[in-house]
């Protein structure tokens, strides 16, 4: 241990506290009437999504899920159709397996302890210490993308993330930084004080409190850390997306299956870029179409790929049912569209041409 590094950091706590009294943000949804499943619920939207995004998203699903029971007796397509739009939709799937594992695994009584609440679908180390810091004041260490920067560049630790090296020192720093009491604000302040001042790309230093300890400004590496994953190279993948229209300007939707990616959403008909439009449409829709015409291509990019998307609008003359499977297509239209769990660049594609 570097000298006079233990005294630093218990006062790197005040110091974040201090800010957070006065500049953090106190009015946020799930600060107020906190519980575990309004907290847990929250963490989750807002994993990947910003914080004004997400709170229109949580206030209306409270209103239809106020606690975890709730949320236990509803259907997938309930839970998918109010999480439309908000994407990652993995996220809404964890949320309700984890809201039946509840139900059946811990007598409807939603768990207390930090590894029983690790243990539910789609909570990570991190996770799980906001939520139980912030509901219930215990004391676990976070290091989400937000806290990762702040003690990268506080202790100007280098080297990927995701490297067990780099891991284990920001866990350790987090843990030793992390104060013995207001636990619920200290989570919330090191979360804000990463998404608002110590931003990625524009970090505001000369308004942080812990400017003074900060090694990235003092050995002038601020731009540097944390460290930028390098770039890999993945496969590129191809589909045309077929905007089936039909008289009376209704397009096609199609459930998707429910494992794979995207799994039950809704999404567009899907053909290889190869294969023949006009045969695909009559055999696999049932559609008879007049003329196919491909639009500007979109790129949607996944961990493991990138998929290059053709939209391929295409006028209905006729169509007979028989061919489509019930429940798993759906005529619509600009009003309704919006209503469907949507694969993300499909309701982009929506937008554009609905
Ligand atoms: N990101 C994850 N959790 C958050 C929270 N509680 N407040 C703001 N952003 C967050």
């Amino acid at each position: 241990m570097v000298a006079g590094q233990l005294s630093s950091n218990a006062s790197f706590a005040d110091q974040v506290l201090a800010w957070f009294d006065q500049h953090g943000r106190h009015d946020l949804p799930w600060q107020k009437n906190r519980n575990l499943y309004r907290v847990w619920l929250a963490e989750v939207m807002l994993q990947q999504t910003q914080v004004a995004t997400v709170i229109p998203y949580y206030l209306n699903f409270l209103t239809k899920f106020p606690d975890h029971p709730h949320l236990a007796s509803a259907s997938l397509d309930e839970v998918l159709t109010l999480w439309a739009g908000l994407g990652y939709y993995t996220r809404a799937r964890n949320l309700h397996k984890a809201a039946i594992a509840i139900q059946e695994q811990h007598q409807g009584q939603f768990p207390e302890s930090f590894e029983e609440v690790l243990a539910l679908p789609g909570i990570g180390r991190s996770t799980a210490a906001a939520i139980l810091a912030q509901s219930l004041g215990q004391r676990h260490a976070i290091l989400d993308g937000n806290v990762r920067r702040v003690l990268s560049r506080y202790f100007a630790i280098e080297g990927c993330a995701g490297k067990k090296e780099v891991e284990n020192s920001l866990w350790q720093k987090a843990e030793i930084c992390t104060p013995y009491e207001r636990l619920a604000d200290y989570t919330q302040a090191m979360m804000d004080l990463g998404a608002t001042v110590c931003t990625r790309s524009s970090p505001d230093c000369s308004h942080c409190p812990i400017m003074n300890g900060c090694r990235a400004v003092k050995y002038q590496r601020v731009n540097e850390l944390p460290t930028p994953r390098p770039k890999k190279q993945i496969p590129v993948k191809t589909v045309r997306m077929l905007l089936l229209t039909n008289k009376d300007g209704e397009l096609l939707l199609e459930k998707r299956p429910p494992t794979g990616i995207w799994g039950g959403l809704w999404s567009l008909p899907e053909l290889a870029l190869e294969d023949d439009v006009a045969q695909a449409c009559e055999q696999r829709w049932g559609c008879q179409i007049d003329h196919f015409e491909d639009q500007a291509g979109l790129r949607h990019t996944f961990s493991h790929y990138h998929l290059d998307i053709t939209p391929c609008r295409t006028h209905v003359i006729k169509s007979s049912l028989d061919v489509r499977e019930p429940g798993q297509q759906r005529w619509c239209n600009a009003d309704n569209y919006k209503e469907h769990a949507l694969a993300t660049p499909v309701a982009s594609i929506l937008r554009q041409y609905l």
